[in-house]
């Protein structure tokens, strides 16, 4: 095989060079000998400070998946592969693709890399659109792999089996769920309002001692996985999961909450009055919204103002970025304590 064969104490010099020349083999790994070293290389040109052979032996396959620079040098100019954002988001099996307008029409080929970096992923799909309507869903397309929209994700402990067009779902927000599983106590009795594949009901049971989480979701396709998820991770006995508008489903709980958590970023707010009568005093109300930097003092008051209103004061115990809805614009947690 091509080879570069050089004194190993020039080896980083020289793989150097043969990295700017883009003349390396990748796909199989140096071999050291008798304080030699030798590059396997896809053509024969002239290295500084190194001879080239052709080896009697073959060097061992790169078993490195290749990263995504890697995979499309040719496919991409240098400014392109720029562009690509460096973290994907991963739900099970399946990458959902983000990538600038103008690279729109290499997308294809963008995904087929993707699909070779990580041996994980069986789909790459891109989204149509961002999540909308009332049950907070999109559309999204199949670019690469296998034509497949549901899978089962892997979070803190818990697996989540989902469709990604039929209910919202959020990889980026595991650390988010597992924060709030860590602050609850022991034998707590914990609402979560507008549970959809519940993600949070999972997680706070898997990773508290909760006594008993209650979810209630409106979109029945969510609420079948939800029902599903519950069953798969054999929490049965610390979770029950309602159908149905929270206004209606609610109030008809007979019980108070010691924790209620609100993930409904865009209308949240409007839904404190049936949160709060259902909590007690002590109660911790974890409400979500999305809000640019400036903006979240303005609403932690408008908050507090909506809770008096109501006669539950509560107290503001943290605002916690906890993810980015668009550039300048957060996912904001808002710890709450109920007074009285
Ligand atoms: C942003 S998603 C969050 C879903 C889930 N908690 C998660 O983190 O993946 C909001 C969910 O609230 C549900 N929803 C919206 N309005 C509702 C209502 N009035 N009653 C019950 N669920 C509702 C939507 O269908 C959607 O599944």
């Amino acid at each position: 095989m091509l080879a570069a064969y050089t004194e190993l104490k020039n080896a980083e010099k020289v793989k150097i060079y043969l990295v700017k020349k883009k003349i390396l083999d990748n796909h199989h790994l140096p071999v050291k000998e008798f304080g030699k070293i030798y590059f396997p290389l896809i053509k024969n040109i002239k290295v500084q400070n190194a001879e080239i052979v052709n080896t009697r032996f073959s060097f061992p396959e790169n078993e490195r998946p290749l990263t995504i620079d890697e995979l499309l040098k040719d496919t991409l100019t240098k400014k392109e592969l720029g562009l690509l954002p460096r973290s994907q988001e991963i739900v099970g099996e399946i990458m959902i693709l983000e990538i600038p307008e103008s690279l729109q029409d290499k997308e294809k080929l963008i995904a087929e890399a993707y699909l070779k970096t990580n041996k994980n992923i069986k789909t790459v799909v891109k989204k149509d659109e961002f999540h909308s309507g009332i049950y907070r869903t999109r559309k999204v397309r199949v670019l690469a792999g296998k034509r497949s929209k549901e899978t089962i994700h892997h979070e803190n402990g818990v697996k989540i089996k989902l469709h990604l067009e039929k209910t919202y779902f959020s990889a980026r927000s595991g650390n988010e769920r597992l924060r709030i599983a860590k602050q609850v106590k022991n034998k707590e009795e914990i609402l979560v309002m507008f549970s959809g594949a519940a993600p949070y009901p999972l997680v706070l049971a898997k990773n508290s001692s909760a006594k008993m989480i209650y979810g209630v979701e409106l979109n029945l396709l969510a609420h079948q996985y939800a029902l599903g998820n519950v069953y798969l991770n054999n929490l049965n006995d610390k979770i029950a999961i309602f159908h149905g508008d929270v206004r209606k489903i609610i109030p008809k709980i007979k019980k108070n909450f010691d924790r209620i958590v609100m993930p409904l970023p865009k209308t949240g707010e409007e839904f404190l009055d049936i949160a709060l009568r259902k909590a007690k005093k002590n109660t911790i109300i974890h409400l979500y919204a999305f809000l640019e930097e400036k903006e979240i003092n303005k609403y932690a008051l408008k908050i507090k103002k909506i809770c008096t209103g109501l006669k539950h004061p509560v107290e503001v115990l943290r605002k916690v970025k906890c993810g980015q809805f668009s550039p300048g614009t957060f996912r904001v947690c808002f710890d709450l304590k109920v007074l009285k």
